[in-house]
Order: C-alpha cells, then sequence, then structure tokens
C-alpha cells in the first residue's frame, strides 16, 4: 500500500492550473508545445529572454548564489518563464508580477505552460509581464534536489512513511518506535543532500525574487502567491518590508505555524469544507451525486457510517492490510480544494461502500517540497507525548480530517534543518505598500482566520474574502475578485476591511452535467479525455489524472475570453 497523501506534500499540494480547468470549454486539440531545453541555455544575472514551449511564453534561466553570504560556495540557476506585457516600452507597461503557485516545490513553469498565466493577463491586464519559476531545489532550477536513486527505492519508502505518519489513536502505542525511525531517517538526508538542500530555504527563494526584480531595473516587488506562495511573499515582506510594492496572497497560511511546524490552525474549516460537498451533493440529486441522500444530515450519516469502518480499520486493501484513516483522510483532504472535484469524491466514496479501495492505493511520488518545508521549520523534538497532544489538539479542530495534517509535523523529525535561515520575526511589520490578502469562507487547507491572523501581522493590510468552499481565491471565477485585484496592482488601492466577493456562477454548477470532471481514481484519465499530466508536486492531480484535453479546455476557454 502507498498513499501519496500521507507524505506531509499534498499538505498543500496546488494547481492553479487544474482550478481554471472547470471554467469550461468546447475545443479538444491539444496545443502545439515544443519542448524546452533547459539546460542548454546558459544561466546569466541579466534576465535574457528567448521564446520557449509556445508563444507568447519567453524563458531564461538566472543565476543566483547558492550562499548570499558566500559567493564560493557556488551557483544555481533558476529557470524562469513568463508571458510578456503586450504593451512594453508605453507609459502603460508596468513592469513584472511575480507569482509562486504554492507547493512547497510547486513549479511554475508548469503553471505557465498550462495556461495560468495567460488567464492572469486577463484578470489583472496587459500593464504587466508575467513572471515565474522553478524555485530552489525544484524541477528545471539547478542544482536539483534528487531524492532517490530509483523507482524502487522511493516506492519502498514511501510505503514506509504511509504506515508510520499515521497518528491515529488506536495505534498510538507504537508512535515511540515510529517516532526513532524517523531520527534515524533523519542524519541519512542530511549526509546524502548535503549543501544543496540546506540552501533551498524559503528566505533563499525571497532573496532570488529581489535579485530578479533588480535585475529587471526596478527597485520593489510586484507578488501573487497562493498557498505555500502566502508563506513566500509573507517572509519577503518581513525580510524586506521597504522592498514591497504590492503583494498579494491568495490562501493564507500563517508564517509563524509555518516556521513552527505547527498545522493545526490551516484545518480549522476542513470539516465545513466537507459539510458543504454534503450540502451540495443533496441539492444535486441522485443522478449527479453519486453519494446522495434525501438531505445533507443524511448524507453525513452515510458518511459517518463508512468513516466508522474506516476508522476500526474494517475495510481491507489486502489480505493483511486495512485502509487506514489518514490514508483515507489525505487522499479526500486534497480533492477538497476545489469543489469541481465534488462530484468524483462522491463516486470515490460510494465505490469504497462497495469495498473498492483503488483510489486509496495511488502510487506517488516523493517531491523536493517536502524537503522544503522541513527544511525551512524550525527543528521538530517533541516526546512521543507531545506529538500525541498535538495530535489531539488537530483532532479538537477537525473531526474528520485530522490524519492530513497530523503527521506533518512528525514527518520532519530528524530532519536537516537549517540553523540559520530566516524565519521571523512577523511582528507587526509596516511595509512600503500594503499587502492584500485573500481568504475564501471555507477554505479546507488555509482557513479564512489564518488570513486574519497574518493580516495582523502586517501594518495596513487587508483581508478580502471570497464567499466560497475551496482553496484559494482562483478556484472559480469571481468579476468582483478580479476587479479588486487589478484596482490594488494598478492603483495600489486595498478593499475596504469586511468586503466579501461572490463567485460569477453558483457553486452547484459543479455538479452539472456540462462540468469538466477530473479522473474519478487513481491513475485513470478523465472522463473527457486520455492520457494523464503530470500532477504538480503529484498532489491531487497526481491522483487523480489530469488529461492533457483537460488543460486544453483550459486554455481555449481562456483564449475564447480574451
Ligand atoms: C462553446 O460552444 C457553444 C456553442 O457553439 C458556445 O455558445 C459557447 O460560447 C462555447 N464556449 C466556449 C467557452 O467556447
Ligand atoms: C540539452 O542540452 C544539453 C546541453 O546543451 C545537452 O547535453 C542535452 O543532451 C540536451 N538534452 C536534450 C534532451 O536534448
Ligand atoms: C552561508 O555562508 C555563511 C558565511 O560563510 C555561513 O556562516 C553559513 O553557515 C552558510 N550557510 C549555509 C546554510 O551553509
Ligand atoms: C438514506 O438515508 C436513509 C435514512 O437514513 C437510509 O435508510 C438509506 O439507506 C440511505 N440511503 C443510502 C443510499 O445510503
Ligand atoms: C481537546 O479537547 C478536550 C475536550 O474538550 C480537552 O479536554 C483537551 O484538553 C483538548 N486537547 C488539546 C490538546 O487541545
Ligand atoms: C488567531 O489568533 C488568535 C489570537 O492570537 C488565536 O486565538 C487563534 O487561535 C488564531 N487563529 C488561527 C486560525 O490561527
Ligand atoms: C485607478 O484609479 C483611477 C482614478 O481614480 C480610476 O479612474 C481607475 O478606474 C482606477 N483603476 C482601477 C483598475 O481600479
Ligand atoms: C481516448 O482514446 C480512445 C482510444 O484511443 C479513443 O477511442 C477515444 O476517442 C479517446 N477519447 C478522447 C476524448 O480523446
Ligand atoms: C516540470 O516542468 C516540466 C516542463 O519543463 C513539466 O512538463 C513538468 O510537468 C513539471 N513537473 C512538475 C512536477 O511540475
Amino acid at each position: 500500500m502507498s498513499a501519496l497523501s500521507l507524505l506531509p506534500i499534498t499538505v498543500l499540494a496546488l494547481s492553479a492550473s487544474l482550478a481554471i480547468a472547470q471554467e469550461g470549454g468546447n475545443s479538444t486539440e491539444a496545443p502545439e508545445i515544443t519542448p524546452f531545453n533547459w539546460t542548454s541555455v546558459e544561466a546569466t544575472t541579466d534576465l535574457q529572454w528567448q521564446d520557449c514551449y509556445m508563444p507568447p511564453l519567453q524563458c531564461t534561466r538566472f543565476s543566483v548564489p547558492l550562499n548570499y553570504s558566500n559567493p564560493d560556495a557556488g551557483d544555481a540557476a533558476i529557470a524562469v518563464i513568463r508571458v510578456p506585457s503586450s504593451l512594453p516600452d508605453t507609459d502603460e507597461y508596468r513592469g513584472p508580477i511575480f507569482f509562486n503557485p504554492g507547493g512547497p516545490g510547486g513549479s511554475g513553469i508548469n503553471e505557465w505552460i498550462t495556461g495560468t498565466g495567460l488567464a492572469f493577463i486577463e484578470w489583472i491586464g496587459p500593464e504587466y509581464d508575467f513572471v515565474t519559476f522553478d524555485p530552489r531545489g525544484v524541477n528545471n532550477t539547478t542544482p536539483a534536489i534528487q531524492i532517490f536513486d530509483d523507482p524502487e527505492e522511493e516506492a519502498a519508502y514511501i510505503e514506509s512513511i504511509s504506515k508510520s505518519v499515521d497518528l491515529s489513536p488506536d495505534i498510538w502505542d507504537t508512535l515511540p518506535e515510529r517516532l526513532e525511525d524517523y531520527r534515524q531517517y533523519g542524519p541519512e538526508i542530511n549526509e546524502k543532500f548535503g549543501d544543496i538542500v540546506r540552501h533551498s530555504t524559503t528566505d533563499n527563494v525571497a532573496r532570488d525574487m529581489l535579485a530578479m526584480v533588480e535585475a529587471y531595473g526596478f527597485e520593489k516587488l510586484q507578488y501573487w502567491g497562493i498557498s505555500y506562495g502566502s508563506v513566500l511573499g509573507s517572509t519577503f515582506a518581513a525580510m524586506f518590508p521597504d522592498k514591497v510594492e504590492r503583494i498579494v496572497i491568495y490562501g493564507v497560511i500563517s508564517p509563524i505555524g509555518y516556521y513552527n511546524n505547527d498545522w493545526e490552525k490551516t484545518v480549522v474549516d476542513a470539516d465545513n469544507g466537507l459539510l458543504s460537498f454534503f450540502e451540495l451533493c443533496a441539492e444535486a440529486g441522485a443522478e449527479l451525486c453519486a453519494f446522495h441522500n434525501s438531505t445533507a444530515e443524511e448524507i453525513q450519516e452515510r458518511y459517518n457510517v463508512l468513516y466508522e469502518r474506516v476508522t476500526t480499520r474494517s475495510i481491507m486493501i489486502s489480505n493483511d492490510t486495512p485502509l487506514g484513516p489518514a490514508t483515507f483522510e489525505s487522499t479526500i483532504h486534497p480533492v477538497l480544494y476545489w469543489p469541481h472535484q465534488f462530484p468524483a469524491i462522491a463516486r470515490t466514496l460510494a465505490s469504497l461502500e462497495e469495498g473498492i479501495t483503488e483510489p486509496f492505493e495511488a502510487e506517488s511520488a516523493v517531491s523536493a517540497g517536502t524537503i522544503i518545508r522541513c527544511l525551512d521549520a524550525d527543528i521538530v523534538r517533541d516526546t512521543p507525548e507531545e506529538l500525541i497532544e498535538y495530535s489531539e489538539g488537530v483532532r479538537n479542530i477537525t473531526k474528520y480530517l485530522p490524519g492530513a495534517v497530523d503527521g506533518a509535523r512528525m514527518y520532519c523529525a530528524g530532519w536537516y534543518t537549517n540553523p540559520d535561515n530566516f524565519r521571523g520575526p512577523f511582528n507587526k511589520k509596516k511595509t512600503s505598500h500594503p499587502l492584500l490578502l485573500i481568504g475564501n469562507t471555507y477554505d479546507v487547507v488555509t482557513s479564512l482566520s489564518e488570513a486574519h491572523n497574518t493580516s495582523a501581522l502586517f501594518e495596513g493590510s487587508v483581508v478580502l474574502t471570497y464567499d466560497i468552499t475551496g482553496h484559494t481565491s482562483i478556484a472559480r471565477a469571481s468579476d468582483c475578485v478580479h476587479a479588486y485585484l487589478r484596482g490594488y496592482f494598478i492603483n495600489g488601492t486595498l478593499p475596504e476591511e469586511g468586503t466579501i466577493c461572490q463567485p460569477n456562477n453558483p457553486l452547484i454548477d459543479v455538479f452539472s452535467a456540462n462540468t469538466i470532471e477530473p479522473g474519478t481514481g487513481a491513475g485513470e484519465d478523465g472522463d473527457n479525455g486520455n492520457g494523464s499530466g503530470d500532477g504538480e508536486d503529484n498532489g491531487a492531480l497526481g491522483q487523480f489524472g489530469l488529461s492533457w484535453s483537460y488543460l486544453y479546455i483550459a486554455l481555449s476557454a481562456v483564449f475564447v475570453s480574451l
């Protein structure tokens, strides 16, 4: 058995491209994408753009020191991509907006190839270059963090993790041994990766962004980050408060929680997200929602019965392996990020009732993001008793989904952490322009209250509420959100405190027949297309398979409305 979701990487796995895919479109042909050989491009300290992948994308490799305090420690080559402004050399041109898609470990390059950059032009305006990149250690940026020597080694590791990060109360008695295993594993990792890993911290990514801003000929950063990208944004703002032109953070994680390896507050709305699913399922009806019953309460009851079977480990994956609650919850949780996957959740739950467990056996891969997250945070020195108390705390916050996050803390025990990277303080920072934060009413992994608490750390910042269930504000289009974004970037204006935006279309649409749905299970293709796409961060996408057709549909929808 191996379940990716048990790996903490899925805690924040994200993809804006998937989010856009649900907006609809008609085309079926995939766009022509020319492969681009990053290693053939020389890394420089000026930004030498060249055409790549498909018009209008342009790429460059940007050279940065691995250690900003020691130029002799070698360089990294950051893979950078942009959708250039259509108004260069005019008075209207406003320079670059940098974007981070989340993760940690999310690939900006992949986001732009799949169309997200083009969507941003439509939302914010042609005055900007939309720039993103693969952060240190990630995907096309070198040196890469190569975690395993071969797929067998990786598979064995994932299997062991799946069992060991389960903090369910019924197996607390084995926790001391399992924790000891993690502590043993840490030094091996440190030895294996040494310097490259040590320098792949978020503070260095913030320094890299500032270096790129300056190479661009600007002094201050214009930035938009979602989910983990909110940590990068708030870290930048705390490190370089005078270098803030505009910073928008969407789907906010408190940087204090992040750097303390404390995930508890991220899930305060996790159960509410699940309850929204029950409500929409009830409204959609039995034909469109496979886990239907006549009321939300009855659907919840149906869920409770199934969940009880899981928590008592009575649904078997094989003769001797039950489906554990941590695996179940970490599979369901990331799918709740995107409401357009609700029909797929319903089908998965209904088939699980019949004993079909495939979606919970998905193969997965460990991404650099796991390492970055552990490396960034304060070292975890918990005793088994303290971990149990932590898990109890998480269980007090979410009844249905604690297993999706409580293991994330234990996972870092024994890992390398950088003794001198920036981890704060984040106290009442006065930035050269106030930050704009956006939070969804029910976001199962970055709660609205985290956005408010983070706002309290930055003077003058404002939280815009997007009244929707799901992770990040681009989960569904909202002209209201887009207008505030544009107003903020162009004029620097912040919404009034307490402003609430609505989506263009009601959420129940996700169950309508015209909705594009992703695949229903591990490695399967979606109903509308063939061939799985690469999952960013191998998160929900990796598990639920995203086909090229979806991506193209997303892309064509953008082109059509341009
Ligand atoms: C899809 O096709 C229909 C009918 O041809 C058209 O009305 C609609 O605008 C198209 N939608 C998109 C997103 O292209
Ligand atoms: C990419 O370019 C490098 C350096 O020019 C070369 O060694 C490598 O073979 C190329 N890779 C591919 C897939 O063409
Ligand atoms: C970076 O270089 C400085 C100065 O040599 C050194 O003190 C520091 O430990 C280095 N950082 C890392 C993460 O190696
Ligand atoms: C719906 O709820 C009723 C009452 O709780 C129950 O008898 C019935 O079996 C449920 N239907 C399904 C499909 O679970
Ligand atoms: C969890 O809730 C119980 C019951 O309210 C309380 O006694 C306990 O102290 C809480 N535990 C933690 C760690 O918050
Ligand atoms: C926000 O801050 C308050 C006061 O410090 C704290 O009680 C609350 O738990 C925090 N909420 C979250 C979601 O971090
Ligand atoms: C920016 O401010 C000007 C002047 O108040 C206004 O006319 C314009 O509509 C604003 N632009 C945006 C995008 O809000
Ligand atoms: C998927 O592939 C099958 C077999 O090659 C083909 O019959 C089908 O039309 C394809 N579906 C789509 C949506 O491309
Ligand atoms: C890495 O980037 C390539 C494009 O260079 C993309 O095809 C691939 O999906 C990306 N991988 C991940 C894990 O994002």
